[in-house]
C-alpha cells in the first residue's frame, strides 16, 4: 500500500484568505494554511495532502470526481456553496470516499441563511468555528476515521 493522499479542497472566495474579512476568517493565507496541512499530515500520518482552490461550482464538482481515482479521503470547505449547492451535495453522494466538511467561522454565530447546509447530511461530520485550526481537526477526523490516529 502506497501513502495516503488527501484532498484539501477549498471553495469560493477562500483565495482571498488573510485579506478577506480578517476579522471573520482570520490573517493566514491559504499558501500558508496548505503548507500548515501538508506539514502535519507529513509528519504524522506519512500521508501526502493535495491541495486545491475553485471559485467555480463545477470546478469544485469535477475535482470530486477527480479524487475518486486518487485520494483516499477528502477535507471540504464549500465556502457559499454549502448553502446553495445541490450539485456539490450530489457530487459529494456519488463519492465513496470519507468527507469532512470544514468552516473557519462558526456558521450557527453567523446569518441565519449560513444555518443550513445542503453538503454536511453527505460528509461524515462537520467542523466549524476554529479558524484555520478546523482544517488540522478534520486531518485527525479523518486519521481517526481511517485508522491511523492511536486513540488518545
Ligand atoms: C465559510 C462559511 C461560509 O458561510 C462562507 O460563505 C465562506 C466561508 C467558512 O469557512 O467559514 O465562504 O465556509
Amino acid at each position: 500500500m502506497g501513502k495516503r493522499r488527501v484532498l484539501v479542497l477549498h471553495g469560493p472566495n477562500l483565495n482571498l484568505l488573510g485579506s478577506r474579512e480578517p476579522d471573520v476568517y482570520g490573517r493566514m493565507s491559504l499558501p500558508e494554511l496548505n503548507e500548515r496541512l501538508r506539514d502535519l499530515a507529513r509528519r504524522r500520518w506519512d500521508w501526502e495532502v493535495h491541495a486545491a482552490q475553485y471559485n467555480t461550482e463545477g470546478g469544485l464538482v469535477s475535482a470530486l470526481h477527480q479524487a475518486r481515482v486518487w485520494a483516499d479521503g477528502v477535507v471540504l470547505n464549500p465556502g457559499g456553496y454549502t448553502h446553495t449547492s445541490v450539485a456539490l451535495r450530489d457530487a459529494l453522494a456519488a463519492l465513496p470516499l470519507p468527507v469532512v466538511e470544514v468552516h473557519l467561522s462558526n456558521v450557527y454565530a453567523r446569518e441565519a441563511f449560513r444555518h443550513t447546509s445542503l453538503t454536511a447530511a453527505r460528509s461524515l461530520g462537520v467542523i466549524s468555528g476554529f479558524g484555520w485550526y478546523s482544517y488540522l481537526l478534520a486531518l485527525y477526523a479523518l486519521a481517526h476515521h481511517l485508522g491511523d490516529e492511536a486513540p488518545a
